[in-house]
């Protein structure tokens, strides 16, 4: 899947992997931690051959940065084209490094900046096919219509984002959606930009810890405008959403 890249994360994992060893944290113990063994039985079990661990690592690098990157520069977008919002996210971001500096905490009580962020996801999925398998015959709830087993379905979250039933006047850049008192009226499994159920998103929180950092960064310091030849078009090929470049 990733071509000739593949030597870069390998390069990548096993280095980290080896300074870990050299800095006194055993390679071994690394990966017996990683996955809970406790016994050499239970060791037996588990054979790490060939790329096995570093198709995990890479599988978080190409599931995290492009998706991360995406909603950051989509919400800075969007920040230019509603300066009056980009003003309110900057005052924000400004008073609450004044209070506390940039910790954690206080990036946590920025909550109009991940409003922002929440409404972004919601205009710009990132990812935005979910797909499942059916592992039973299922009868959908008042109709006649029986989803058989083995069959693969996949939700749109576009269509479900911008439902006007669901999100009134959808077109429309509104972070006060997510407010604390709006973000009630919004109906379960009709927003789901990191995925829902077992298989939500691992890497949800860091995420949306990533983006906001990246644009505390800017917003601080900058002011965002549009670039006059930008054509708002997103790339029809691409699997995750991509501006078209
Ligand atoms: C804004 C950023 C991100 C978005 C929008 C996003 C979105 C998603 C979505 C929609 C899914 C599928 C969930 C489902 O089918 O229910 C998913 C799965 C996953 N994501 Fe993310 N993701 C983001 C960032 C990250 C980061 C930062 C990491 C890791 C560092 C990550 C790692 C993963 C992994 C490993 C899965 C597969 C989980 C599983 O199948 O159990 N993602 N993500």
């Amino acid at each position: 899947m990733l071509g000739k890249q593949t030597d870069y994360f390998r390069t990548v994992f096993w280095d980290s992997m080896n300074s870990r060893e050299k800095s006194g944290s055993k390679r071994g113990d690394v990966i017996d931690n990683l996955l809970e063994i406790k016994n050499e039985e239970q060791k037996s079990d588990f054979k790490f051959e060939g790329d096995a661990l570093v198709s995990q690592s890479a599988m978080f690098s190409v599931a995290g940065l492009e998706t991360s990157a995406t909603t950051t520069a989509f919400t800075l977008l969007e920040l230019a084209r509603n300066i009056e919002i980009q003003e309110r996210v900057r005052e924000e971001i400004k008073e609450k490094i004044k209070e506390n500096g940039l910790t954690y905490e206080s990036v946590q009580e920025m909550k109009y900046l991940h409003q922002t962020i929440a409404e972004t996801l919601r205009l710009v999925p990132p990812a935005p096919i979910l797909d499942r398998v059916a592992l039973v015959d299922y009868k959908i709830p008042g109709t006649d219509i029986v989803i058989k087993k083995g069959t693969v379905i996949y939700t749109p979250l576009c269509g479900l984002h911008e439902d006007p039933k669901y999100f009134p006047n959808p077109q429309s850049y509104d972070p006060d959606r997510f407010s604390d008192e709006r973000k009630k009226d919004i109906v379960p499994c009709t927003y789901m930009p990191f995925g829902d159920g077992p298989r939500i998103c691992i890497g949800q929180r860091l995420a949306l810890l990533q983006v906001a950092v990246g644009l505390i960064t800017i917003l601080k310091d900058f002011e965002i405008s549009l670039n006059p030849i930008y054509k708002n078009e997103v790339d029809p090929r691409a699997i995750f959403v991509n501006p078209r470049s």
